[in-house]
């Protein structure tokens, strides 16, 4: 009977002034009352308690899939427009960061993240994959340092993307570029 009852009131969204006085009662009881049935009453808060766990966790599904869907789009190739590349820098890099929408069936996707990319004058830009090659984190050009630092396992990769240090064994990719009508546009591959 009182599983049921508290039940009733989960379905009419009184769960937590229901563990309010479920605990508030526990502890009166507890202090006080040897009556039996304080432990009836700590049984339906731990009843209560897994109930509403298992609520929580279900609830929590759709966002995780709204995070991690959009990253699953591969093979989708598009190129971005960062604008004019005089504005980058000939020695440090910039992080430049996009997002676009992907068709999903009836829905946009969108899709977002940022490239390295700078723009020496003698060997013109150079434009990188954010990505560490490790476990694809996201690498943070470190300009004191002159390396790409990964916060993950402390990879690292020099200014040409190549690794450094740490776990990563491949380079950062270099990613195609093209210069139209004074733009920079890079080709951002998902996946
Ligand atoms: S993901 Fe970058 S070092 Fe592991």
């Amino acid at each position: 009977m009182t599983t049921n009852k508290h039940s009733d009131e989960i379905r009419n969204g009184h769960f937590f002034s229901v563990v309010n006085r479920s605990m508030t009662s526990s502890r009166d009881s507890s202090e006080t009352n040897p009556d039996p049935s304080c432990l009836l009453s700590r049984r339906a808060f731990l009843g209560t308690a897994l109930v509403a766990g298992g609520s929580l966790a279900l609830l929590a599904v759709p966002t995780v899939s709204t995070v991690v869907i959009p990253a699953l789009r591969k093979g989708v190739v598009k190129w971005v427009d960062f604008g004019k590349p005089d504005q980058l820098g000939a020695v440090d890099f910039t992080m430049l960061p996009f997002e676009f929408l992907v068709k999903d069936g009836w829905q946009d996707l969108p899709q977002r993240g940022f490239v390295w990319a700078k723009n020496d004058p003698a060997s013109g830009p150079l434009v990188l994959s954010s990505t560490c090659t490790h476990l694809a984190c996201s690498v943070i050009w470190n300009p004191g340092r002159k390396l790409f630092l990964c916060p993950c396992h402390s990879g690292f990769f020099n200014a040409e993307g190549k690794p450094a240090g740490g776990p990563p064994q491949k380079p950062l990719a270099r990613l195609p570029f093209k210069i139209e009508e004074g733009k920079l546009l890079v080709q951002i591959k998902l996946g």
